[in-house]
């Protein structure tokens, strides 16, 4: 079981309203040059942050979730830790995707400045970092330790609305191949947090599109990843003829949410469509 550590961070409005700013599936390699079907990954990760910082919009925390290496290396983790105090003063929580290697992830991360706190609150609002990962595995699972961490999280805070985090969606995105590695036990995911009314949203990476839903009064979003993008609603492997993307989204202390979706032109990261899958 995880440690039960939490993160402190102050909103920077006054009126209690604050944003984070989600990178997702960032893929990084230990070699900054390596690509992946057909693009350089820390090319397009630094795109996308030189775009964040040139759109200049205010956002207190950023979330990366999942997939931040695709080599498993301790250098893909120190490169991603890099780039983020490079360019963000804002502090940097993460979880694990299926090409992550977790345990590393929480070794390395702390020796260069990351956080590895997996409940962050901030003002009215506790969002709350999950492990779906299943070794060697594309698919997600999640085990009753993590189930039983969200719980304690939601049973010692009420009072907070909620975000829950995580890599794997735990819905289908009606793509066959990629809803094989959904969350293949969301039900006890969904059946726990339907006894909580102040969990707003579950937010995901891992099918590198864009969605964005409500069932039974939860939000679901997942985002664009800063690498390569799957092309919706695909039977087989497609690869999307979108460009890298970011996602901001702003919290009200009256538990409203709202979100925004960019992109990077998709002539400046164009992958190899000619690669039948990874
Ligand atoms: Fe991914």
């Amino acid at each position: 079981m995880q440690d039960f550590d939490k993160e402190y961070v102050k909103p920077s409005r006054a009126d209690g309203a604050f944003s984070i700013l989600q990178l997702t599936d960032t893929h990084l390699f230990a070699d900054l040059n390596t690509g992946f079907l057909g693009i350089n990954t820390a090319g397009s990760l630094q795109a996308v942050i030189d775009a964040v910082l040139r759109q200049n919009r205010k956002f207190d925390l950023i979330i990366a979730t999942g997939d931040i290496a695709q080599d498993y290396s301790e250098q893909s983790y120190i490169n991603f830790a890099k780039m983020m105090h490079d360019s963000f003063s804002q502090p940097v929580f993460w979880l694990p995707g299926n090409h992550d290697d977790g345990p590393k992830m929480a070794r390395v991360f702390p020796t260069v400045g990351v956080s590895a706190a997996k409940n962050v609150i901030v003002d009215k609002w506790q969002f709350v970092l999950l492990n779906t990962q299943v070794y060697n595995a594309p698919f997600g699972w999640i085990t009753p330790e993590e189930l039983n961490y969200l719980r304690q999280c939601l049973d010692n805070h009420p009072e907070l609305y909620t975000v829950v985090c995580l890599h794997h969606n735990a819905y289908r995105v009606n793509s066959a191949w990629l809803d094989q590695h959904e969350l293949r036990n969301k039900e006890e995911l969904l059946e726990l947090i339907s006894h909580y009314p102040k969990v707003k949203l579950v937010l995901c990476g891992h099918v590198h599109q864009e969605t964005d839903f409500v069932r039974d009064g939860i939000r679901f979003i997942s985002s664009p990843a800063t690498s390569i993008q799957f092309e919706p609603l695909s039977f087989n492997f497609g690869l999307d003829s979108k460009g890298p993307g970011w996602r901001y989204i702003t919290f009200t202390p009256d538990g409203g949410i709202s979100t925004d979706v960019y992109r990077l032109p998709f002539e400046s990261f164009r992958p190899d469509f000619a690669i039948g899958g990874y």
